[in-house]
């Protein structure tokens, strides 16, 4: 049976080298692209977690086969003819599940997808993505819940963001894809995982040009063919949260195989915290040298520091030295873990968008975790509080980190389960 909690006994140095999974956030539209793509493909670094998992059933549904295999790659097999209605339960479940409109939208003419409801971090709407869809000669009506999609001919057109929003970016570069002409994305979202995504499709017989910038320009082509063993980039968030372990406890954690140039905001955030950053060819290290510093954050678009590493930093922050102050301006509803930090003794006051953070010294609490990022800080938490903590609600984890108590474990952590 899945457990629900763990105990975390706190005051245990994290030390030695060990690897991280796939990125979540770039296999999501990338199993998301499979519906354009004709024949096999497969998929390597898939870690097995719930929001896959979700992704990978939203495929099911539409009628495309898929075989996650044991050395986690997934084999994808779409011969069949597409269903385009998207199942109300998987995309209520997981947001990214719209990920699944342009994809459809592109290879079907027609998408039914159950507009997705907020989240626990915020609202998230979806004009953007729907916005953009309309500059691409899309018919959009919405009705019972859905929004009804409709296209008998995908244009190519100039489509401007109103701000670089993740998905949206995603959404219309993959729709793009099969459109008439081409289609140029200004102010688009530049995250490593839109770059990932890009190179998947160029694999597919996409032709993408600009991807990492804010101007993706997109050549609509045919069709898109399946792609052999593409090997997902390793997931930045967890890289982050893991070197935060490391210099958190004092201890000296090494990352191996990752892409050092899409990790900058995050590393260049703990240097200045204090924490010594350095790198060994494809390998990154954290490590502890004295005390950590304040440091004043604000969550942005890539390349800023991002908002999925904010509730991480501000465990780190709260053994700093001195006052620091972190924006959050991606959602605006994420310091729900500023009152479970506060339980375990964090001095943390909250401003509006503002967290103020001043040294505290943590000790053991029951804890819960309210969604997936700010389970990661009260686990960094755990690892530096005086006694044990005891961690309610480890779903929210297990969808979006693969082993994570056992990456911890092996860097010398005590977590009982
Ligand atoms: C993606 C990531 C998520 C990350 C976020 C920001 C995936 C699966 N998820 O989410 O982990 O935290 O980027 O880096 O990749 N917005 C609108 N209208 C829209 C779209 C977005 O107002 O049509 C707003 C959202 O409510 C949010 C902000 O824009 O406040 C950022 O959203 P977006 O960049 O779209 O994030 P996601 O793609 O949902």
């Amino acid at each position: 049976m899945e457990r629900t909690s763990i105990t975390i006994e706190g005051g245990n140095q994290l030390t030695g080298d060990i690897e991280v999974s796939g990125a979540k956030n770039a296999v999501l539209p990338i199993l998301a692209s499979t519906i354009m793509l004709d024949g096999e493909t497969t998929l390597l670094n898939i870690p097995p977690i719930g929001d896959i998992n979700s992704m990978v059933r939203m495929l099911n549904s539409l009628n495309i086969r898929t075989e996650y295999r044991i050395d986690e790659s997934i084999h994808i097999l779409n011969e069949k003819k597409i269903r385009h209605i998207a199942p109300y339960e998987l995309v209520t479940a997981m947001r990214a599940s719209f990920f699944v409109a342009g994809p459809l939208l592109a290879k079907t003419g027609f998408a039914k997808v159950p507009l997705p409801g907020g989240c626990s971090i915020g609202l998230r709407p979806v004009d953007i993505h729907i916005q953009g869809f309309k500059k691409l000669g899309v018919k959009i009506n919405f009705e019972h819940g859905f929004v009804e999609f409709s296209a008998f001919d995908l244009k190519g057109n100039v489509v401007d963001l109103p701000f670089p929003s993740v998905g949206a970016t995603e959404n219309i570069m993959m729709a793009a894809c099969l459109a008439k002409g081409e289609t140029v994305i200004n102010n688009a979202a530049r995250e490593p995982e839109i770059v990932d995504l890009a190179n998947f499709l160029i694999k597919a017989g996409a032709i993408i040009e600009g991807h990492g910038t804010s101007s993706i320009h997109v050549q609509g082509v045919q069709s898109l063919q399946g792609v052999k063993d593409y090997y997902v980039i390793p997931d930045r968030i967890e890289i982050g949260t893991l070197l935060i372990a490391g210099g958190i406890t004092g201890g000296s954690v090494c990352i191996k195989n990752v892409e050092k140039s899409y990790l900058a905001p995050i590393t260049d955030a703990l240097s200045k915290a204090g924490l010594v950053i350095s790198y060994e060819n494809n390998n990154v290290r954290c490590s502890a040298n004295g005390g950590i510093k304040s440091v004043d954050i604000t969550t942005e678009p890539h390349p800023g520091f991002p908002t999925d590493m904010q509730a991480q930093m501000m465990t780190l922050l709260t053994v700093a030295s001195g006052k620091s102050i972190i924006k959050e301006t991606i959602f605006e509803n994420r310091f729900m873990h500023v009152h479970e930090l506060v339980r375990m003794g964090a001095n943390i006051k909250i401003d509006g968008q503002i967290a103020i953070v001043s040294e505290s010294s943590l000790s053991g609490a029951e804890v819960k975790i309210t969604d997936l990022r700010a389970g990661a800080a009260l686990v960094l938490a755990g690892l530096i509080a005086e006694g044990h903590t005891i961690v309610y609600g480890l779903h929210h984890l297990n969808r979006g980190y693969y082993n994570l108590m056992e990456k911890l474990t092996l860097l010398g952590a005590k977590i009982v389960t």
